[in-house]
């Protein structure tokens, strides 16, 4: 905590903002369903405002945002550039259905394929992070012809049916029957190694040996896809050895996983 302000970024007295944020807890507390949480056992903080790195609580104290809110807002809280492009598009055209080309939609496909390699040129948007994950794994079955995914233990891929059983975290255990295609396996960490390495350089070897030894003992043919967050985050930040991403995309087009 940094220091209580008397006036709030939006313009809010401390008083006032006291008064919304104690009536915001209690229709929270009454009517919100929190994800991930014992609905009973949670008190969350309410936040009235932000700005930059700052947040601000419901008593008006300013805090320092350390997780960039669901470590997302990288460029900081209410950006203004962003507000005014919000605000811009939303008086502009507030909705367009899926058939139909619109401006603000084509520009950011462009600017995505600017940046995506070689012949990643199609952009497909969907409305969030377990969205996208779903639809992955739906193409890449019906491109291959086969079935199962392999995922990594201590992954985090989003909360619907396929994507929670993808997950390698004990979050999946209460929805996971075994029948969902998915095999887990163990990604390189050093610093709390599954293989016994001392170095880098023999976690990132031992790592992918370990991977495609999975993958023939599953048999190659039964495997569609292998999802990887490149760098880990919700279930730790752990970022891969050099040459473990580009070894894992070797045995895929060694084996014909996408
Ligand atoms: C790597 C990764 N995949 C998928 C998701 C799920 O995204 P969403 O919450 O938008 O469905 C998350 C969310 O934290 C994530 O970190």
């Amino acid at each position: 905590m940094l220091e209580t302000t008397s006036l709030l970024p939006n313009g809010l007295s401390v008083e006032a903002a006291r008064a919304e944020a104690a009536r915001t807890y209690e229709l929270d507390r009454a009517h919100v369903f929190h994800s991930w949480s014992a609905q009973a056992e949670i008190s969350p903080m309410t936040i009235v405002a932000s700005e930059g790195c700052h947040v601000w609580d419901g008593d008006g104290n300013r805090l320092l945002d350390f997780s960039s809110m669901l470590v997302n807002t990288n460029i900081g809280h209410q950006h203004p550039k962003v507000v005014a492009a919000i605000a811009e598009q939303a008086a502009k055209l507030c909705t367009v259905a899926p058939q139909h080309a619109n401006d603000a939609r084509s520009e950011a496909a462009r600017l995505i394929a600017e940046r995506t390699p070689g012949e990643l040129n199609k952009v497909f948007f969907t409305n969030g992070g377990a969205d996208a994950v779903e639809h992955a794994v739906r193409m890449a079955r019906l491109h291959t012809g086969r079935y199962k995914v392999l995922a990594r233990y201590r992954s985090y891929h989003g909360g619907t049916e396929t994507a929670i059983n993808l997950t390698g975290d004990p979050r999946r255990w209460p929805n996971d029957h075994g029948n969902a295609g998915v095999v887990h396996f163990s990604g390189p960490f050093l610093y709390r190694s599954q293989f016994h390495a001392t170095t880098e350089a023999e976690e990132s070897e031992r790592a992918l040996a370990h991977l495609e030894n999975l993958i023939r003992m599953e048999g190659p043919s039964t495997i569609a896809a292998i999802i990887l967050e490149s760098i880990p985050g919700t279930a730790g930040i752990m970022v891969p050895p050099a040459g473990y991403l580009a070894g894992v995309r070797a045995l895929c087009d060694e084996y014909g996983i996408v």
